[in-house]
């Protein structure tokens, strides 16, 4: 419920649904073992909160809602996940016109993103779909999933590999990450049924997030031997932290190709994505790269069709000269000064025993939010 709370005050109706999908899921569980302590009846019932849960979950499309029934321990750590990933889109075009802000009602916790096929789509698909399969992965490691723990491959010595080959046993949890990756593929990608430019694009871009997750995996050891001299060492898989994925992610948009679709030769790919600007014709875009189909609007002007909720009002900073800057995020529109004085509590003096005096201080200070 931690991670929820990053979306907490700027959603409620996200963080909201989905604690009441875990009250519901949970008091159906005990009711049930309460009245009835017979297993059997138990998992019907169980079934039947899942059905429950399952039908209220809003934007799931009728493939998802199938998974979700038959996993409905597991909708919790989408939902985790896929707040996990608004707060850190929010974070990261923080300094942006476009700020990942989606009007009441429309944020896009599991359904489709209201952006035409952009970089910023590109960008919120990519980081969905690494959210779910990081808190799917963290789940399964803490115990709280039931058909996952920790990678069992990664539990014998040397790990599959030849001992030569390593200095070190694995020990201790791993994280089973390819569990997650798996889970959020058949549960992220199972949106995307049409067979048009637009699915294709989704699917790369979900892959591309995935491929972010895996690549940031990370080791930590432990030194065992005398006196730490590290003659035996034992490590395990973790997660990187999703600041690290949010950044990768970032770069990937700067630097986000532009694709086309071509029609393929066989009829198992009637079409499929090609960059649109390369020198060697139906070159395909790198599985790590976030593709687009379409440029973005300048998201200076409020436009529910593009999803640009204009930056009339935004808060700009007066001496950057970058995207947070009020010539580049108002749009040369200019820009409103608002002032105040700023009070504090200053030159604090600790007075034996026991008392602090402090002086009030106080600053002439200015924000500047665009007109
Ligand atoms: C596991 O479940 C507990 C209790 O429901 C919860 O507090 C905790 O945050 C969960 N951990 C993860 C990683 O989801
Ligand atoms: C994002 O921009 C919108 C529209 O200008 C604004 O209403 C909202 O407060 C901004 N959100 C954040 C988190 O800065």
């Amino acid at each position: 419920m931690l991670l929820l709370r990053g979306l907490g005050h700027r959603s409620p109706t996200a963080s909201g649904i989905l604690l009441v999908l875990v009250a519901l899921f949970c008091c159906w569980a005990v009711d049930a073992s309460f009245f009835l302590g017979d297993l059997g009846a138990l998992s019907s019932v169980v079934a039947l909160g899942a059905n429950l849960i399952c039908n209220k979950v809003p934007g799931l499309t009728p493939r998802q809602r199938t998974i979700c029934r038959s996993r409905p321990d597991a909708i919790a750590a989408v939902g985790q996940g896929a707040s996990l990933a608004s707060s850190e889109c929010l974070f990261q075009f923080r300094k942006h016109r476009w700020n990942c802000s989606f009007p009441p009602g429309t944020e896009p916790i599991f359904g489709p993103v209201q952006l035409a096929g952009t970089k910023e789509a590109a960008f919120m698909y990519a980081i969905r779909a690494a959210g779910v399969a990081f808190a799917i992965t963290q789940s399964c490691s803490s115990g709280n999933l039931t058909s996952c723990g920790c990678d069992k491959l990664r539990h014998q010595a040397g790990g599959g590999r030849r001992p030569s080959q390593q200095d070190f046993n694995w020990g201790g949890c791993s994280v089973d990450v390819r569990y997650g990756l798996k889970f959020s593929r058949v549960f992220i990608d199972a949106r995307e049924v049409d067979e048009d430019s637009r699915s294709l694009m989704n699917l790369h871009n979900n892959r591309a997030g995935r491929k972010a997750l895996k690549d940031l995996m990370a080791r930590d050891c432990k030194c065992h031997g005398v006196s730490g001299s590290c003659t035996l060492r034992t490590c395990w898989r973790t997660l990187p932290s999703f600041r690290s994925i949010g950044a990768s992610l970032m770069r990937r948009y700067n630097r986000a190709r532009q694709v086309m679709p071509i029609k393929g030769r066989r009829a198992r790919t009637p079409i499929f994505l090609k960059l649109k600007k390369a020198r060697r014709p139906n070159k395909k875009p790198r599985r790590a790269d976030l593709v687009y189909l379409r440029h973005s609007p300048n998201y200076c002007e409020n436009d529910p069709l593009t999803g640009s909720l204009g930056t009339r009002g935004r808060q700009c900073n007066r001496t950057s000269t970058g995207t947070d800057g009020c010539g580049m995020l108002c749009c040369g529109r200019g820009y409103n000064t608002h002032q105040f004085m700023r009070t504090w509590k200053c030159n604090c003096k600790f007075h034996w025993c026991c008392k602090v005096t402090c002086q009030n201080c106080s600053e002439r200070s200015q924000i500047f939010t665009c007109k």
